[in-house]
């Protein structure tokens, strides 16, 4: 299985998105031809059990038939039509009302687009027109954190804070509407994790006291920061964050695109950490990333305060509210409520997965922590143990660790030292035994080789 997967195919036709060109020239790209639960196959007939599902995107595993089916009906029924100039259609309209039931009681009414990305930038526009309609024309900046990922859009990549991501454009990190995140491991250790919890959410209020509380539209956060390492907040962080938002009349925008749809264990990561928002952007597990879907969620003060504006919203895409995007995300919310896969995650293989997790990867010398909810999960490796070790690249430090776990057959992430696990809601017990197994030897091996 060395190398990447061949084809014969002209794949220096295709710039790929986050990879590296020269890498892709030389090694052309692994070709997935066909998934399965919780498996994809390339085109060498090498089989990968996905410990990522995609990216964290693709709850209920591959080529599930209940969704396949809903997107013939739907294509031989309408496959497009647009909502703009108040036009609609049916599966969007549905699928709105679906969304009003399941998400946090806070949340009203939606917005729909076609990436987490874009729902982003509309959350932001909708924080903007809101501001102006109250009157408030001054309260613009958006406040983010540190290791936040909120997309590869302009804005996006602005509000995001791995600098990875902005350095190639230029883009601004604009530190200085920025705060530090909930990331006890590299900040506080040995504080106690509510009193730190505490701490953390009272950075927003001095950052809102510094920029003024006139000029702040609205502050973003992942629930557990997903592309950033998994950084998980203690259970004082959010509801804090809720009431300093409050007291200065700041938006809270709750960035459920990886958190949204079971992954924490719980419908939504507001319904996991006790807290609402006034907006929340969701994508991924709307549709298993079946096809292209997300959305805005906003509060009915937020809906009203529009409608009773009297200005035009002006602001949407060509493929908003895609019919048979939405007939996709109906069918495949049908599919997580049927088979109880949200109670699954909180109840059986979250659980049995996590204590796996415990038994056989937490007690490694290699191991700095485990962190994570539900099946979003990061070990983070202790990276002062290998400091002294010159072959090692200290800014992608668990990368050996990946290379060797897909030579394995096993597809996983890292994001610097800490490797991320977020496999698809179905996994087995005997699926998640024999990952856990597999990703024990893959960093005792690491440990050994890098320390020799
Ligand atoms: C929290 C969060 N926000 C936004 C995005 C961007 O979504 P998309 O890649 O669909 O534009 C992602 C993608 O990983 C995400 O995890």
């Amino acid at each position: 299985m060395s190398g990447a997967s061949g084809s014969n195919l002209a794949y220096d036709a295709h710039l790929h998105p986050v990879s590296h060109p020269m890498v892709l020239a030389a090694e052309g790209p692994r070709t997935m031809v066909r998934g399965d639960g919780c498996y994809l196959y390339d085109s060498d007939g090498n089989r990968f059990f996905d410990a990522i599902a995609g990216l964290a995107s693709v709850p209920i595993g591959y080529s599930n038939r209940h969704v396949a089916e809903a997107a013939i009906g739907q294509m031989m029924a309408l496959p497009y039509y647009h909502s703009f100039f108040h036009m609609g259609n049916l599966p969007s309209q549905r699928l709105a009302a679906k969304l009003r039931e399941i998400t946090p009681d806070r949340i009203e009414q939606f917005f729909f687009t076609s990436s987490g990305s874009e729902a982003v930038e509309s959350a932001v526009k909708i924080a903007w027109q809101y501001w102006r309609a109250k009157g408030e024309r001054g309260k613009r900046a958006i406040i983010s954190r540190d290791h936040g990922y909120h997309g590869n859009t302009i804005f996006a990549t602005m509000l995001t804070g791995i600098e990875h991501y902005q350095d190639g454009f230029g883009i601004d990190a604009a530190t200085e509407r920025r705060i530090a995140a909930p990331y006890r491991l590299a900040l506080a250790r040995n504080e106690d994790p509510e009193r730190f919890g505490e701490r953390a959410a009272l950075w927003l209020e001095a950052r809102i006291n510094e920029l003024g509380a006139g000029t702040v539209a609205a502050f973003i956060g992942e629930p557990i920061q997903g592309t950033g390492g998994g950084i998980t907040p203690p259970e004082s962080y959010w509801p804090r964050i809720r009431e300093i938002c409050d007291r200065h009349d700041v938006l809270l925008i709750a960035d459920e695109v990886m958190t949204g749809f079971g992954r924490l264990g719980a419908w939504f990561g507001q319904d996991s950490f006790a807290f609402e928002a006034d907006m929340m952007t969701m994508s991924k597990g709307l549709t298993s990333s079946y096809l292209p879907l997300a959305a805005v969620g906003m509060s009915g003060e937020i809906a009203s305060t529009l409608r009773n504006s009297g200005e035009f919203f002006v602001h949407g895409f060509t493929a908003s509210a895609h019919p048979t995007c939405a007939a996709v995300a109906l069918a495949n919310i049908d599919v997580l409520e049927r088979e109880a896969l949200v109670e699954r995650v909180r109840d059986d293989i979250g659980p049995y997965f996590r204590k796996g997790l415990a038994s056989l990867i937490e007690p490694l010398e290699a191991v700095a922590e485990i962190r994570g909810r539900g099946l979003m999960l990061a070990v983070e490796l202790d990276t002062a143990r290998y400091q002294a070790s010159a072959s090692l690249d200290p800014h992608d430090l668990a990368a050996p660790i990946v290379a060797d776990m897909l030579q394995r057959g096993f597809i996983l992430r890292n994001n610097g030292a800490t490797l991320m696990l977020s496999p698809p809601f179905i996994m087995t017990h005997e699926q998640a035994d024999d990952l856990v197994a597999a990703l024990a030897d893959a960093i005792t091996n690491f440990d050994r080789m890098s320390l020799a």
